[in-house]
């Protein structure tokens, strides 16, 4: 299903982009193979553009269960926010207040202290609790109040995997009058989404962590999408969501994005329900198996004297952090790969969280993810090289 996973590696870099199964790369060729062109055509190659574009605005609306009218679809989830924020803060000025997340990507980050630099507008912190990693809920009730015109924070950290209460802090958000802006890109792979159960107002996903194309999402209801005004060119469409895109699209990726969510759909579901149906017993499915699995590979590592995991809660995405005395995490890395398992080290563009765990300079930690393509053999051949590291 998967060929890359045909290579006899490890892949256990999940986190920082998943392998694809046949099934998009095929949308992907048959795409081209079909005769494609821009869109706005009157001709047959440019009307299936168009129903790309619709079908892949579709699939991700079922997936995060949203409005296919409020999917903006961009090249990756930093440009978007980027795009995204740049536009929000030009109605801020002095006195308004962002709040933002120790926990996060600097993605979720650094695009909102930019724009409220600009607009003058000052920058609460969300902390982490050092000991456990976790973002507590309660911080918010203090930090959020009559001036908050956004909260972003994540819905499961790409280092830490630690999963926040997303619904219980965009209902202090809301409570307020402020925005959440969730970052589900770490989050989406691992179990079922529900933008409105969550609370969030825009919530954020990339289709090559979910064993799609290198595509990005942000996701909204129209109707907040309508009162944003971002920069665009004159000819440029100006209804929502085409006013949030910038140029000529990857129509063929869009192509595959769609199969990347019929593939999510099919992993445990009966043919006959509606996509967001199989979506939902699907990722159910995911989330239980991968938990399963991850149980092992925390274990295992727990009983390691020389490991440090980072990272403590029973919320928790499938991804371990951790260090090994006397070696540098840089250093494993290279031994695991020699070994053909797949795993990151560093940051990991969670800039703040390993300052706040300080462990910025000593060059991070070990990451390894996990999604559903992967198994107990993984997990087996990650814990017995790192007890063959040389002590
Ligand atoms: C949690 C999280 N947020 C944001 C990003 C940035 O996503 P993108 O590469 O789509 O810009 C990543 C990428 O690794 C991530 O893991």
């Amino acid at each position: 299903m998967f060929p890359a996973l045909a290579d006899g590696y490890a892949y256990l870099d999940g986190a920082a982009g998943t392998q694809v199964p046949e099934s998009v790369i095929g949308a992907i060729a048959s795409a081209y193979r079909s005769g494609l062109s821009n869109t706005d055509g009157a001709f047959p190659s440019s009307q299936r553009a168009e129903q790309i574009v619709a079908d892949c605005r579709q699939s991700i609306a079922d997936l995060v269960g949203g409005d296919p009218a409020g999917v903006v679809l961009g090249p990756n989830m930093t440009t978007l926010t980027y795009r995204v924020a740049f536009a929000i803060a030009k109605n801020w000025s002095a006195g308004d207040e962002v709040v933002v997340s120790r926990l996060d990507h600097d993605a979720n980050i650094r695009p909102w202290i930019q724009a409220a630099a600009r607009a003058n507008a000052t920058v609460r912190w969300a902390e982490v609790d050092p000991a456990s990693g976790e973002l507590p809920t309660d911080q918010y009730r203090r930090l959020v109040g009559g001036h908050t015109k956004l909260v972003a924070f994540t819905a499961a950290s790409n280092v830490l995997g630690i999963r926040p209460d997303v619904a219980a802090i965009t209902a202090i958000v809301h409570e307020a009058g402020a925005l959440a802006y969730v970052d589900g890109v770490h989050a989406t792979v691992h179990g079922p989404i529900d933008i409105r159960t969550l609370g969030a107002d825009f919530y954020t996903t990339s289709a090559y962590k979910w064993c799609g194309p290198h595509v990005g999402a942000l996701i909204a209801d129209p109707a907040l999408l309508e009162a944003i005004e971002p920069d665009k060119l004159v000819p440029a469409p100006d209804q929502v969501p085409d006013r949030f895109e910038m140029g000529t699209p990857p129509f063929a990726d869009y192509a595959g994005v769609t199969a990347a969510v019929d593939h999510l759909a099919g992993l445990a579901s009966s043919p006959s329900q509606s996509r967001r149906a199989r979506l939902t017993s699907s990722m159910t499915a995911v989330e239980r198996y991968e938990a399963d699995v991850f149980s092992v590979l925390l274990g295992g590592l727990e009983e390691m004297d020389r490991v440090t995991l980072y990272g403590r809660s029973d919320r928790r995405a499938p991804t371990a952090y951790f260090t090994v005395d006397g070696h540098d995490p840089w250093e494993v890395a290279v031994k695991l790969a020699e070994r053909k398992i797949n795993v990151w080290s560093g940051d990991n563009y969670a800039w703040e969280v390993t300052g706040a765990l300080g462990i910025r300079n000593a060059g991070c930690a070990v990451r390894a993810s996990l999604v559903h393509y992967n198994d107990h053999t993984d997990v087996d051949r990650l814990l017995e090289a790192v007890a063959a590291l040389k002590r």
